[in-house]
């Protein structure tokens, strides 16, 4: 353990702002200094550097600590790393190196012999024609194999050994480079095979993944997991494309190597790509700690959909709100590296703001496995979607909105309010012709009717005669409804009710309307609701007859419509400022 005072001295010693500046470029205002957040994206800076209080503080994202912090986050050092590389600008020495725990010690004896395979591998690259002349015809060039440092392993047993000291180094096999087989005969891992290098977001390399020249199984050969390799948590290309993700504000996750190696070498040089498995929860966050949005880029087959699924699945507990997730399926038979040869980079990137939204992509996937034709399935879409929108911890935001938008491609109500309307709301939409509306999933006046009526028949009694005689379905079902209970007070049952429509045109919409009440909640309170939508059938009866009224000239009216005619110009100045003129038929209609 690092003594807690040396900690003191070292920051004491250090400028926070020189440690930041070497990675980040500030801007002095006032006593701070400023510069856009490195760990977030933004337009504004609001990252500030305190020289004074040796802090740093982002207004935007909340990241916040001392040099040691910033070089963790920023960097990636661990901490006694980091606080080895402040002592050593500050010409301090650490005290108590002893602090190094033998596992420490055999890390970096592994993180060594990776470095010198990686060299190794490079080397042979250069010399081996066969290797050559296969990524020159896939067109790669050779600035871009140098920038991700690709080598080739040699068609050799024992090729290592030419590369490290000692051939039978436990270190080489814990590595996952060289297999011990029986009788203790070791040889290499990887033969005959174009080698990509995985490193961290330190750069450093720590696994391999080998191509065979051409055809040959298994196609690509990876690194088994090792102390420094786990390939759920590690994203091809991250340390390579980091720079590029800060500046291009996304994120760009393919299938394969070539994939990131071609788009990189393209102009495209924010792309990383997962290890042969499924997108992870701990790639997407990590991902998300760099920038706003990720765009993951399948395939086009049935293999591709099924991958973007998982990733899907793993992605609802990281993504946070105000991030954006995003799919794009590739046409058939293409991938990132075959398109942006034959199309461009600007090709690619236009399908890349394409991307479906991943709540597009949720819903879409879910709508297919139901029938939206019939209630029943409806209903299903609820229950199928809700599990999913219970991962979404991280951006209840997002979560209610799709409940919403669920709610109106059901025609549910929205499912923990209950339903609500707003008269105002909606007849201010149907004034400005938006037509019939069943605006962010609200119900019509008339469905809550409609729908309390199914829940207890008996309030029919409270529904007074001439409501507005709407012309939409559930206007139209509602009206049907009352007259079928004032003509047959014994019908009790919701189901008899529908029953009694069968093979009319008011049947669907009743269905719906039934099936709809299964999503209420415990605690939604129908008679409150079914209170306030008569009464809001009620006016707007009133001010219907009111116009049809003022239509008529005086000599028209007998002195009972005078009457009622006095009355509503009175009740009108008192309570209502804007005027209904020109909407003819009540509001709320759908
Ligand atoms: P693909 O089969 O899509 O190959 O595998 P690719 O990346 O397009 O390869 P090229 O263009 O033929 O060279 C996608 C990724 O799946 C993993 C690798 O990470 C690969 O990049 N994979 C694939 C394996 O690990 N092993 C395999 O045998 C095949
Ligand atoms: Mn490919």
């Amino acid at each position: 353990m690092i003594p807690q005072d040396f900690i003191q001295t070292l920051l004491d010693r250090i400028d926070i702002v020189g440690v930041v500046e070497r990675y980040v470029p500030l801007k002095k205002a006032g006593a701070n200094y400023q510069a856009r957040c490195p760990f977030h994206n933004e337009k504004t800076p609001s990252f500030t550097v305190s020289p004074t209080k040796q802090f740093y503080h982002c207004f935007g994202c909340g990241a916040h600590g001392t040099a040691i912090t910033f070089l963790m986050e920023h960097a990636g050092l661990g901490f006694v790393e980091a606080v080895r590389e402040l002592a050593g600008q500050a010409g301090m020495q650490v005290p108590d190196d002893g602090a190094r725990t033998p596992e420490d010690g055999r890390r970096d004896r592994l993180y060594e012999v990776m470095a010198a395979a990686a060299d190794f591998y490079r080397g042979e690259l250069r010399q081996s024609p066969a290797a050559i002349r296969y990524l020159k015809e896939r067109g790669l060039a050779g600035e871009t194999a140098a920038r991700y440092g690709l080598g080739y392993a040699p068609d050799d047993w024992q090729g290592l050994a030419r590369a490290l000291p000692d051939y039978r180094d436990r270190a080489l096999e814990e590595a996952g480079l060289v297999i011990a087989g029986e009788g203790g005969k070791r040889y290499d891992r990887f033969r005959a095979r174009v080698m990509f290098p995985i490193r961290n977001e330190r750069g450093r390399v720590i696994a391999f993944g080998g191509r065979v020249l051409g055809a040959g199984e298994p196609k690509y050969l990876n690194s088994p997991e090792t102390p420094l390799f786990h390939k759920g948590r590690e994203l091809y290309g991250l340390s390579e494309a980091r720079r590029a993700i800060q500046a291009a504000g996304r994120a760009i996750v393919v299938e394969g190597y070539m994939d990131v190696v071609m788009l990189a070498q393209h102009g495209a040089e924010n792309a990383v790509a997962t290890l042969g498995t499924a997108v992870t929860s701990d790639q997407v966050e990590r991902l998300l700690r760099l920038t706003d949005a990720v765009v993951f880029a399948f395939d086009g087959d049935a293999a591709g959909r099924k991958a973007a699924w998982r990733a899907l699945e793993n992605s609802l507990p990281q993504l946070v709100d105000g991030k954006r997730l995003g799919f794009l399926f590739l046409p058939e038979g293409e991938d990132p590296d075959s398109y942006v040869r034959a199309q461009g980079r600007e090709a690619f990137e236009a399908m890349c703001e394409r991307a479906v939204p991943l709540s597009q992509f949720l819903l879409d996937e879910m709508t297919a496995q139901t029938d939206l034709a019939s209630p029943e399935g409806r209903v299903r879409l609820v229950k199928l979607v809700e599990p999913y929108l219970a991962q979404l911890r991280k951006a209840p935001l997002l979560a209610a909105s799709l409940r919403r938008q669920l709610a109106g491609l059901a025609g549910l109500p929205g499912r923990r309010e209950g339903p609500r309307f707003k008269d105002r709301e909606v007849g201010r939409g149907e004034a400005q012709g938006r037509g019939p509306s069943r605006r962010g999933g609200l119900p019509s006046p008339y469905r809550v009717v409609l729908q309390a009526l199914l829940q207890d028949p008996a309030r029919v009694a409270r529904v007074p005669a001439g409501l507005p005689a709407g012309r939409s379905p559930d206007a139209q079902a509602l009206s049907g409804v009352v007259d079928l209970l004032r003509e047959r007070p014994e019908l009790r049952a919701a189901r008899d009710i529908v029953e009694g429509f069968r093979g009319r045109e008011e049947q669907p919409v009743l269905e719906a309307a039934a099936a709809a009440m299964l999503a209420w909640g415990e605690d939604y309170d129908a008679e409150a609701d079914f209170r306030g939508a008569l009464a809001t059938l009620v006016e707007h009866a009133g001010r219907q007859q009111a116009r049809d009224l003022s239509r008529k000239r005086p000599s028209e009216m007998t002195a009972e419509e005078k009457a009622r005619f006095l009355e509503s110009l009175r009740a009108r100045k008192l309570s209502d400022a804007a005027p209904v003129e020109g909407s003819s038929t009540p509001a709320g209609e759908n």
